[in-house]
């Protein structure tokens, strides 16, 4: 059984493992989970279908060492991990570069922060060969390959060169930007040739697949667009490929289950009441430009002025998670947070009582998280943009008494399903997410109920096993007939174990 699982057919790929090797100064090695939505969203996948997971394991050095090492930790995971190795030079090219100071901010529609240094591009098409080089050692003939994220677009041209017979699919964990951002990408013409070379694109929501087809439309003369809706085909004189938006969710059950847990339970209840008479809002996020944290934090700052029966009655609870800390503007981003925070608490505190903002920079274990989403009333979830935000789905599961709000940015992927239940505010607008705090802030629990119990129906119903489903039938659908799924195939929505 375990073994079969190992072999079922798929095979994803992705830039991180779920866990990430560090080595100690003693020289032995240490493994510690992943963080980020991606790695979030496939774990579930790879627990219930089994499969193998191919990615960078957080280290340079010997791979099969590392292989050795991942395969210990994963013996009794029904899956497996095979590494690619990177150069400390390639991943400071491909991982911090092109895939993070070039398309995710521009991806991001942040095209000033972008840095279009022509090397970056040189090292992220050798470092995507390697990845199509290990999928293919790790690969044999009518699998079924699934890459995940901009780290990795041009893996199925790399594959098809290197003649592997497999079938591609690509799914965009990141908005994809309109075409007026998309052309100033020097490498536009070949980052879209690049995505075409799938047989299946996957995107978050329909207006990603609409900006995504918009260019094609307008830089790719050659290929016709046909269909309407959710899942289009595009044709050339040689290939068709289908492009479809699936939004990702989160494993639901598996959160309402640890968030119900005695642990969690007692941990929230602690919180509580170490903070007591007040509502506490909620932000967590990883350190980074796009989740709008300086804008949010001003925007509480704006609250607390016009609005001063907020004082002693409200506490914000940001946490943040270290990200990309070896590029300056993460580092900076840091800087600008906590000036912000020391300021709007040296504005505010009262000696000796009420500290307005509780501010946490540290990865939080799952049952500390748990018990932050369970304790807070308010979840303040407001980034610029972004492809979809676990963590207002998260929050939400977890939010099992239903007494809760959620405020969330018109610009995450999340709002086109949560937009019946959650208060949508453009996170731009300081005044606008100031009044809406205190709007959630005085919600009754009648009204609050009625709009949770909408979000929550929606998590559970397109969760994550919904939308590994829904992704694959697109795939089966459309003719990748290779993969071996069953005849009988039924959508699961069964938990397969827990996967926090
Ligand atoms: N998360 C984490 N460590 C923490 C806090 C949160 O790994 O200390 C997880 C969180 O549970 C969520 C993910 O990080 O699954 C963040 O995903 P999201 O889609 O909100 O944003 P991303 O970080 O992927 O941009
Ligand atoms: C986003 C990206 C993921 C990435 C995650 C964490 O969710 O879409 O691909 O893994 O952020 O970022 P990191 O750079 O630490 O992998």
């Amino acid at each position: 059984m375990e073994s079969q699982k190992r072999h079922s057919g798929l095979i994803v790929a992705s830039n991180r493992l779920p866990v990430a090797l560090t080595r100690a100064e003693d020289g032995s090695y240490r493994i510690e989970p992943g963080s980020g939505g991606l790695v979030s969203a496939l774990l579930p996948v790879l627990r219930d279908r089994g499969g193998t997971w191919v990615g960078w394991a957080g280290i340079s050095g010997d791979v099969q060492n590392i292989n050795a090492l991942l395969e210990q930790a994963t013996q009794q995971a029904g899956y497996q991990l095979k590494a690619v190795a990177l150069t400390e030079d390639e991943q400071r090219k491909f991982y911090q570069g092109f895939s993070n100071e070039v398309i995710w901010p521009l991806f991001h529609d942040l095209q000033l922060l972008c840095d279009f240094d022509p090397s970056y591009w040189r090292v992220y098409q050798n470092v995507n060969r390697r990845y199509a080089e290990v999928l293919r050692q790790n690969s044999i003939d009518g699998d079924f390959i699934w890459v995940h994220d901009y780290h990795l677009i041009n893996v199925a041209l790399e594959l098809r060169n290197l003649g592997a017979k497999v079938k591609t699919a690509f799914f965009l964990h990141t908005p994809f930007p309109p075409l007026d951002i998309f052309v100033k990408l020097p490498w536009r013409f070949q980052l879209l040739h690049a995505l075409v070379e799938y047989d299946l694109i996957g995107f978050q929501t329909l207006r990603d697949q609409r900006n995504f087809i918009q260019c094609v439309r307008t830089l790719m003369k050659d290929v016709a667009v046909h269909g309407k809706g959710q899942m289009l085909t595009l044709r050339d004189s040689e290939r068709e490929v289908h492009v479809g938006s699936f939004p990702i969710g989160i494993d639901f059950n598996a959160y309402v289950k640890r968030a119900a847990s005695e642990e969690v339970t007692k941990r929230a209840a602690d919180l509580r009441n170490m903070l007591p008479n007040r509502q506490l809002i909620l932000g967590v996020d990883r350190l980074d430009y796009t989740k709008g944290i300086p804008q949010r934090l001003e925007a509480f700052r704006n609250a607390l002025v016009r609005y001063p029966e907020l004082h002693n009655r409200v506490t914000l609870i940001q946490v943040v998670v270290p990200s990309r800390e070896d590029i300056p503007q993460y580092n900076d981003l840091k800087t600008r947070i906590e000036r912000l925070v020391g300021e709007i608490n040296g504005q505010f505190t009262q000696p000796g009582g009420w500290v307005p903002i509780h501010y946490v920079f540290r990865s939080l274990d799952t049952v500390d998280l748990l018990a932050y989403y369970r304790a807070a009333e308010i979840a303040l979830v407001t980034p610029l943009k972004d492809g979809m935000n676990l963590v207002a789905k998260e929050y939400c599961a977890c939010s099992i008494e239903e007494e809760c709000v959620l405020i969330l940015s018109e610009f995450a992927g999340a709002a086109a399903q949560l937009q019946r239940g959650a208060l949508l505010v453009n996170p731009y607008d300081i005044e606008g997410v100031a009044d809406t705090i205190h709007r959630a802030y005085t919600m009754g629990n009648t009204e609050r109920r009625a709009a949770m119990r909408h979000l929550r129906r929606t998590i559970r119903e397109q969760d994550i096993f919904w939308w590994v489903d829904s992704f694959l039938r697109a795939a089966i659908a459309k003719d990748l007939s290779a993969f071996p799924l069953p005849e009988d195939y039924v959508p699961r929505n069964d938990i397969g174990g827990m996967s926090l």
